[in-house]
């Protein structure tokens, strides 16, 4: 069999995260910059399908991988889905430059890329379609992050940005004024699964007031979502830092986070939130030509350990 690769984007959430699993909606874009590789290429015969992670400095057999081993659950679900009974003689190589556990999608985007390159392995060089690689990649999102809203997987394996609300088709839309974001790294890893957790708790212990705040959370992403089909950039920065408000009120932001907010702020940014679980991870600030040079040096200082500035709306798939 011929070797195949695959690869998977990034993500930044620009409005509505944790809102989004309560059923408001949310806005993602895919970050290109950043990726995940996976490549499949035949092993000897009986020798059983092999994992190379490469971030991990890791090589193991699928047969001694964990049960709850991300990579092996992705390609548990791609060989039942494809009603193969055993694994191919093959190695799986993993490569990523997503950092992981940064609100960035890494896990989403590691078990896309490797889904399609061994479908694609498989069925002579064809992948499977992206409305099955969704589904199953959300399959493995469940296992590990509990109740995840779909969100990572959904703009990450249909590589386009997305206005999504839980159970509703996917929407997207075009972004007719590109906007530049710098994304900074606080370099705190922080599981979103612990976040959601907290989130839920707290949901469960204040009901009304969380309510709330998902509705305010979820007219924002609304209004975002008029604000980026006009072409009204000028409007999002507001909607950007009322978003880091709210979720400080929800209780996922750090000081760490809000440092690096107020330092963008400060600097000539227009908004700026955190972005995905939080409590560490990302932080997304609105920038232009003018001010991106300040915004990013003025991020360094205030602690990000890394600033990489993305464009959002060129070449977006309407
Ligand atoms: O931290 P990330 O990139 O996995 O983003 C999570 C987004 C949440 O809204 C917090 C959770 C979810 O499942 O939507």
């Amino acid at each position: 069999m011929k070797p195949t690769f695959a690869t998977a984007p990034g993500k930044v959430i620009l409005f509505g995260e944790h809102a989004v699993v309560y059923g408001r909606p949310a806005i993602a874009v895919p970050v290109t910059q950043v990726r995940a590789l996976a490549r499949v290429e035949p092993a000897a015969r009986g020798a059983g399908l092999t994992f190379v992670a490469v971030n991990l400095e890791r090589r193991y057999a699928l047969a001694e991988a964990r049960r709850d081993d991300p990579l092996a659950e992705i390609v548990r679900r791609v060989l039942v889905h494809l009603k193969r009974t055993r694994a191919p003689d093959a190695v799986v190589t993993l490569d990523s430059s997503i950092p992981i556990a940064g609100g960035m999608g890494s896990g989403a985007a590691c078990s896309t890329a490797i889904a399609r390159a061994l479908s694609a392995y498989l069925n002579r060089g064809r992948p499977l379609d992206d409305d099955t690689i969704n589904d199953l990649v959300y399959q493995v999102e469940k296992l590990h992050h509990g109740t995840p809203s779909g969100i990572d997987n959904t703009v990450i394996a249909y590589n386009r940005l997305v206005y999504f609300k839980r159970g509703e088709l996917i929407q997207t839309f075009n972004v007719p004024a590109p906007f530049q974001l710098a994304v900074a790294d606080t370099g705190i890893r922080s599981p979103t699964k612990i976040a959601v957790g907290d989130v839920r708790k707290a949901w469960e212990a204040e009901p009304a007031r969380y309510e709330r705040l998902f509705d305010s959370i979820g007219t924002l992403a609304h209004d975002a979502r008029l604000a980026l089909e006009e072409g009204a950039v000028d409007k999002l920065g507001w909607l950007m830092h009322t978003n880091h408000v709210l979720l400080r009120q929800i209780g996922v932001s750090c000081p760490e986070l809000d440092a690096l907010a107020e330092a963008a702020e400060a600097a000539g940014s227009a908004g700026a939130k955190l972005s995905g679980g939080g409590r560490g991870g990302n932080l997304i600030a609105l920038v232009n030509a003018a001010n991106v040079d300040l915004v990013k040096e003025a991020l360094l200082r205030a602690g990000a350990k890394s600033v990489m500035v993305t464009m959002v709306g060129e070449g977006e798939r309407g």
